[in-house]
């Protein structure tokens, strides 16, 4: 590998351009894709894409809830749309007091989200929820802080969900949908979770770099107060009611 790197060196290819070049050749001969087909997974499939994401996601799950945790004054009750296995939630919850409801709309999915929850001790704080972001089973006004990190992409009506983001908000609590990877990689790290994260959602990751899109999704919900950050480790919109 350094070989090959020195070589691509030699032809006259950037330092960093060889490095970027040779991590797509790893990830892409490493079959080190993570399944994001969510609806067709068993629980089998459901560990499986749990697993990849632990291996390949963490740094950018610990910093993204650093830098949450340094941005907003959290207290209370929080809903984390889309929450997967719910590795992000668990980290969100072990650095705040937040009670978190975890919504899930894929069963196996869900399934492992409850096992990792009980397996770290915290059931009494994260509660697994199975439900649509399209639909959301929670009461006006339920939620201090709603976040959503990396499901964005799957919803069908995306205006739809960002109106029960609204609804479910409490009023003075504040909503962070998006995807990203927070300021606390380093280069490489980011280059490396970027590639993978495209590589895993094809077409879908465009999602997470069309912030004039996401603008107008957040508009047409009728959101009157909300920002779209948009910087090289992430898309969000903040919103706050
Ligand atoms: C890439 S995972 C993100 C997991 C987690 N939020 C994270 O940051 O690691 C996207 C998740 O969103 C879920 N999802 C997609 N559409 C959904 C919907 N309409 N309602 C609830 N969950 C949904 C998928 O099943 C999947 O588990």
């Amino acid at each position: 590998m350094l070989f090959f790197y020195l070589f691509l060196c030699k032809l006259g290819m950037s330092l960093s351009a060889s490095f970027s070049f040779l991590l797509l050749v790893w990830v892409g001969m490493s079959g080190e894709r993570v399944p994001s087909d969510y609806a067709r997974m068993g629980f089998v499939e459901a560990e499986l894409f749990d697993k990849k994401v632990k291996e390949h996601f963490m740094p950018a799950i610990i910093s993204m809830v650093k830098q949450i945790i340094e941005d907003y004054d959290l207290q209370g009750v929080c809903v984390d749309v889309g929450c997967g296995t719910a590795v992000f939630a668990v980290e969100l919850c072990r650095h705040s007091n937040l009670t978190i409801y975890a919504l899930e709309r894929e069963e196996a999915i869900c399934k492992v989200a409850y096992v990792n929850i009980k397996r770290e001790g915290l059931k009494d704080r994260i509660i697994p929820v199975l439900g649509d972001a399209h639909k959301m089973p929670f009461k006006d006004e339920f939620a201090d802080f709603v976040i959503s990190r990396g499901s964005y992409h799957c919803w069908e009506d995306k205006v739809l969900v960002f109106k029960e983001v609204y609804r479910v908000l409490k009023r003075g609590g504040i909503a962070l949908v998006g995807g990203g990877f927070g300021r606390y990689v380093t280069e490489e790290e980011l280059k490396r979770m970027k590639l993978l994260r495209d590589l895993s959602l094809g077409e879908n990751a465009k999602a997470y770099s069309s912030p004039d899109k996401l603008r107008e999704v957040v508009y047409r919900a009728g959101i009157p107060n909300f920002r779209i950050i948009y910087d090289p480790v992430g898309l969000w919109a903040e919103i706050k009611k």
